[in-house]
């Protein structure tokens, strides 16, 4: 179900209430797969606060990243640590639930098949299955050159259609790890969150289903949010 909230702050706390309705509703194990950026990080950080906090099914939710840039940890840059310091250094989140893309120690190419074989054995099986999604939640965000996770025009991870994770170096940006499109879209619901008047126009090609952008390829087996605010829907 779409929305359009009228500001930053409300589209955080649309989807952080959004969040939280919907794994509350599911028993069992959940799994999350975090965006970068900083469009998510208010919702983040609602989502570790009163009243949202209590409601949130921490001991169930397994925390994933949608992508990582190759950086240390500790990195200004790094997804996990967006994530850390807004949300989960403040939860009272099982530390076995967290799972960080690896980007020290190794190179980005064996980072990538790591992580896919974190996600494997997390999920029980070498394949994904069309009845049996990997993620609860995919939350993503939009690049203002149609890029999603970290899959940007132009390179090869776009037609990656076995492998669930690849290394990625996209012109002018840092070394990125990505989930590929079928990883991505092994979910029941994905979330687009988009705001500002400079993804105005993005926003508008990928609804339309401009074939040039990376975001519109994005077809996950379960429903599609789009979670934007007025300024970037216009
Ligand atoms: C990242 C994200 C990336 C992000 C978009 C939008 O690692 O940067 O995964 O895909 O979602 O670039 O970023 P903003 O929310 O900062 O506009």
């Amino acid at each position: 179900m779409d929305a359009i909230l009228a500001d930053p702050a409300a589209l955080a706390a649309h989807a952080a209430a959004w969040l939280v309705d919907t794994l509350a509703a599911r028993p069992g194990r959940l799994a999350v797969a975090l965006s970068g950026g900083s469009t998510p990080k208010a919702m983040y950080e609602q989502l570790a606060q009163p009243p949202l906090a209590s409601r949130l099914p921490w001991d169930r939710v397994h925390w994933f990243w949608g992508d990582e840039r190759f950086v240390p940890h500790d990195d200004p840059k790094s997804n996990l640590r967006m994530a850390q310091e807004a949300m989960l250094s403040h939860a009272p989140t099982p530390p076995a639930n967290i799972h960080p893309v690896p980007t020290e120690g190794l190179s980005a190419p064996d980072a990538a098949q790591r992580y896919q074989a974190e996600l494997q054995a997390f999920y029980g099986a070498d394949t994904l299955q069309p009845g049996r999604p990997l993620f609860d939640v995919v939350l993503l965000g939009l690049g203002t050159n149609g890029h999603t996770a970290s899959l940007f025009p132009g390179t090869p991870a776009l037609q990656e259609r076995t492998a669930w994770a690849a290394a990625v170096t996209p012109d002018n940006e840092p070394t990125r790890i990505t989930l590929t499109y079928p990883a991505l879209e092994s979910c029941r619901d994905c979330v687009f969150l988009v705001a500002g008047a400079d993804k105005r126009d993005v926003l508008a090609r990928v609804r339309a289903s401009d074939p040039a952008l990376p975001a519109s390829h994005v077809r996950p087996h379960g429903n599609l949010h789009w979670f934007t605010d007025r300024a970037a829907s216009g």
